[in-house]
């Protein structure tokens, strides 16, 4: 059997996703290297859709690029399906995102969609969440009290930098890279860490986990229902 790269297996689960696009509509699109993917699919059937709503400037450039119509959020209502790739997946849907700083509209139209595709190599399914570091995203004021609270659950958090300095989200925000946490209750784990004062949003989706796992493996792409 011959072996697919990793990048092999993000073109072949970006090609399946296409089957879960309703035609005629506006579909949710995520952000990453896999979802890239996805785009340059759906870019040959892209008059079978009305447009897109998109999680981040780099998706959307890609998708206008493209010339496929991306809509705001606020312009359209419920979205059949959200697609979009995983830092970790494990057995019941639960995801941690947010590895492109986009996690935040990520789960703004995930709350939007009512399935999410989530598109993945097998680098990604775990068994436990939480040893991809976990992304937060935070106001830059609260950095330094939201990094002490996370050290007292046990987790190292570190500032995300770019070019040397603190990297700033579409959102005009800061990313907390958190390391060291197991995360057994990822539904408790995202409500509590998302309450805390100055946190945008945490990287466990487990109030929008995946509905469906397109996985790409050394067999080809399986489908996990959760
Ligand atoms: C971006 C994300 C991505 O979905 C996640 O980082 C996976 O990316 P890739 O497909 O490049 O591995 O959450 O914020």
């Amino acid at each position: 059997m011959t072996m697919l790269s990793q990048d092999e297996l993000k073109t072949l689960v970006g090609q399946a996703a296409l089957r879960y696009v309703v035609p005629g509509e506006i579909v949710g699109v995520g952000t990453g290297s896999t979802v890239n993917k996805f785009i340059d699919a759906l870019a040959p059937v892209k008059d079978s859709i009305r447009g897109a709503v998109s999680s981040s400037v780099a998706s959307t450039e890609r998708l206008r690029a493209l010339g496929i119509a991306v809509f705001d959020a606020n312009e359209v209502d419920e979205l059949s399906v959200y697609i979009d790739g995983a830092d970790e997946i494990d057995g019941r849907g639960f995801m941690v995102k947010g590895g492109g700083a986009a996690l935040t509209r990520e789960k703004i139209v995930a709350a939007q969609s009512r399935r999410f595709v989530c598109i993945a190599d097998e680098s990604k399914l775990v068994d436990t969440l939480g040893t991809f570091p976990l992304p937060v995203e935070v106001i830059p004021m609260a950095v330094k009290r939201v990094a002490r609270q996370f050290a007292a659950l046990g987790g190292a958090a570190t500032l995300r930098l770019k070019e040397g300095q603190p990297l700033v989200t579409d959102n005009g925000q800061h990313i907390l890279d958190v390391r060291g946490l197991a995360i057994s209750d990822p539904l408790g784990f995202e409500s509590e860490v998302n309450q805390w004062p100055g946190v945008v949003t945490v990287g466990v989706f487990a109030h929008q986990k995946a509905q469906v796992c397109l996985l790409g493996t050394a067999s080809g792409v399986k489908t996990l229902e959760f």
